[in-house]
């Protein structure tokens, strides 16, 4: 039995390269045998990016509504909200005597936030990988999906389990890294990798006439001699939706015969009619589905946290069960 678990943050609205880069792998995991799936929205992630008390709380809310429009089916995939298990805020807690401050320093992720924030290079910055693993071994996770730029926070998880069993006693699952090796979704306007930091994101909220003016204004090349990035981009993009129309504007580029503003057009239609779908069933998700979900979802998976958390407290000597509801 496979127990497969991820989280998503909530720093804003879902892009093509969250889409293809992650949620499409965890919603083909979807129709296996033999597996249970969770996935949750990681706010108290998200608390090291967003300050903003009302921005977190409405973009939660929309990453509900965007996640069952792209294709999680909570029949299929349990879904909460991290927050509402604060067993993993304190098993997380726990897990920090076992992270050690030179290693947190050294990961990327931190360096480079750090980088771009020296004015709040704070304590959760640092035990973001702590948390992680709060959410992952807090449940027994078997194996988590997770895009290349998780890898590393992943491999720490599995040192502390593994650092935590060693010194107290066998206590934690060592999750397996499932890792899909797909390439990261790259922006049209040349500007490299498509995210929201970089602000150059095609999402399912993104309007019609804003998804052509991008597609319109994507740089293209004289359609002879070498390709250029630019239009590798392009091509690339056009076969996340549509492999055949790929295939042909290849041939069409490499016999000199490509016609951009025909090639723009058709891409036009494929992303439309990707995201056209998609966009109107968030619309039509309530918030109140939403809470309703993610409150089910909490209630879910407490008894699986709780039941973690009282063994590993067990394990490293804290008195058990001091709240009698326990
Ligand atoms: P962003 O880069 O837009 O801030 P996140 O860092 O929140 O997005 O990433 C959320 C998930 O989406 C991660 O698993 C990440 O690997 C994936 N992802 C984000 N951007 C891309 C992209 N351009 N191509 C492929 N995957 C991506
Ligand atoms: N850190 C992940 C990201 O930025 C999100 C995340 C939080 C996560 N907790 C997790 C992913 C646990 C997998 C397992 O994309």
């Amino acid at each position: 039995m496979k127990r497969i678990v991820t989280g998503v943050r909530a720093t804003g609205p879902l892009h093509i390269g969250n889409y293809f880069g992650a949620l499409k792998h965890i919603i083909e995991l979807q129709s296996e045998p033999n597996t249970e799936r969770y996935l949750f929205i990681a706010d108290y992630h998200t608390l090291t990016t967003v300050t903003n008390p009302r921005q977190l709380q409405k973009q939660v809310l929309e990453l509900g509504k965007e996640l069952l429009a792209v294709g999680i089916d909570p029949k299929k995939t349990t879904i909460f909200l991290q927050s509402g298990v604060p067993e993993i805020a304190e098993l997380s807690y726990l897990l920090g005597n076992v992270a050690l401050k030179g290693e947190l320093e050294r990961v990327a992720t931190f360096k480079e936030k750090a980088r771009r924030q020296p004015q709040n290079v704070n304590l959760a910055l640092l035990m973001y990988p702590a948390l992680m693993a709060a959410d992952v071994l807090g449940i027994e996770a078997t194996d988590v999906p997770v895009g290349e730029d998780q890898y590393q926070h992943m491999e720490m998880v599995r040192d502390f389990a593994k650092r935590f069993n060693q010194r107290y006693a066998p206590t934690f699952v060592v999750p397996r890294i499932y890792r899909h090796d797909r390439r990261r979704v790259q922006a049209l306007d040349g500007s490299g990798k498509m995210g929201k930091s970089e602000g150059n994101t095609i999402g399912f909220m993104t309007s019609k006439d804003e998804i052509e003016r991008i597609i319109r204004a994507a740089p293209t090349d004289s359609g002879k001699g070498p390709l250029t990035p630019e239009v590798e981009a392009l091509l690339e993009f056009m076969g996340l939706f549509d492999e055949s129309l790929q295939a042909k504007y290849r041939t069409q580029r490499k016999n000199g015969t490509i016609q951009y503003s025909e090639l723009k057009r058709d891409l036009f239609e494929a992303v439309d009619g990707f995201i056209a779908p998609i966009r109107k069933r968030a619309h039509s998700v309530t918030e109140r589905e939403v809470l309703t979900l993610l409150r089910k979802g909490c209630t879910a998976v407490t008894p699986l946290y709780a039941a973690v958390l009282e063994r590993a407290r067990v394990h490293m000597g804290l008195l058990p069960s001091m709240r009698e509801h326990r």
